[in-house]
């Protein structure tokens, strides 16, 4: 089989504060085929960003640290690049499209010129070149007299309008991996459907591989091909979208689904999961999830589950699966 694009092994992420050590990312393992969708999602604070940041290497150091594991792209384990490296794959190889574009673009270069400094940096296109491939660009996110917006500071634009800017420089060198981190959820409903139309046709059209993160199951089964479910900084669920849906396996997972309005059923009252997410600084001994699990017995509480495989390509973090709760 061929090697994965990226795999993330046993991924260990923190933060120090004063109150003390947020295990933001607690030993996370996925891995991600050329060309493949997967899917994240989880409660806000379970340690999606913050996946997303360690595997571009954007995150702040201090307060935050590694403190184990693996990240491999093509092999190569990116933890251990020095900086330099780093740029040099960000934004060629792996491109990142954020939830709220006005604090990823600079404020006081024109949209063009930014467009411009990526092309600069990752291909050997001459100025006259990236000017055209700028605006070419442009056009392709949709973006209406793209010569003319290209001269626009990104004040001058809409959110959706920045939305389709960031697609655009964070596809126009062509990346392996697109990182999209709740790249609608900033936008008005309408313009947030687009935007999700746009994302799916470039990753078609440069048949990149994407980790889409969003809160929002129903994107997921619309636009991924597997889906992992994360709940206090551990993975808990990982399966193809299909089996996902039609068979979650985690109490977590089965919250979540019936927690998303179903189509035809506007009156459908909808069940949100009882009780909170617990602080990342201190967690439980045992599953995490335990305090808010109607299925837990006392094994839950003491004792933290393996993830185990339930089906060929389908794993689960519960005892449930794992010899019983008792
Ligand atoms: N700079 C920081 N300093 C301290 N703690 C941080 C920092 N950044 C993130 N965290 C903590 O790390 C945890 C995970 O945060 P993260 O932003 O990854 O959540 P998320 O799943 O992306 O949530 P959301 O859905 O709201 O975007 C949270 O508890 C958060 O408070
Ligand atoms: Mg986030």
């Amino acid at each position: 089989m061929k090697q994965p694009l990226l795999e993330v092994k046993n991924l260990q992420t923190s933060f120090r504060t004063e109150e003390g050590l947020v295990r933001a990312v607690d030993g996370v393992s996925f891995s991600l085929r050329q060309g493949e969708v997967l899917g994240l999602a989880g409660e806000s604070g379970c340690g999606k960003s913050v996946t997303a940041y360690s595997i571009s290497r954007l995150l702040p150091m201090p307060p935050g640290q590694f403190d184990g594991g693996e990240i491999l792209y093509k092999g190569r384990d990116i933890l251990g690049l020095k900086e330099e490296e780093m740029r040099r794959i960000r934004g060629r190889e792996i491109a990142v499209v954020f939830q709220e574009p006005m604090s990823a673009l600079n404020p006081v270069a024109s949209v063009s010129a930014q467009i411009e400094e990526a092309l600069a940096i990752h291909t050997s296109l001459g100025k006259a070149e990236r000017k055209e491939r700028v605006v070419h660009l442009l056009a392709r996110v949709g973006i209406p007299d793209p010569a003319q917006r290209a001269l626009c500071y990104p004040h001058e634009l809409s959110g959706g309008m920045r939305q389709r800017v960031m697609i655009a420089m964070a596809v126009s060198c062509d990346p392996s991996l697109l990182i999209a981190d709740e790249p609608t959820t900033a936008l008005d409903v309408t313009i947030q459907a687009q935007i999700l139309k746009l994302i799916q046709d470039m990753k078609n059209e440069t048949g990149s591989a994407m980790l889409l993160i969003t809160h929002d199951l129903a994107v997921i089964a619309e636009t991924a091909d597997r889906a992992a479910i994360m709940y206090a900084g551990k993975l808990v669920e990982t399966a193809a979208v299909k089996n996902l849906f039609a068979e979650p396996a985690h109490p977590y997972t089965r919250g979540l689904l019936n927690s998303i309005p179903v189509l035809g059923s506007p009156g459908r009252k909808l069940k949100s999961i009882p009780g909170r997410v617990p602080n990342l600084i201190d967690l439980p001994g045992g599953c995490a999830f335990a305090n808010r699990c109607e299925l837990a017995g006392s094994r839950c509480r003491n004792e933290m589950p393996r993830m185990v495989n339930k089906d060929e390509g389908h794993q689960v973090r519960c005892h449930l699966h794992d010899g019983g709760v008792k």
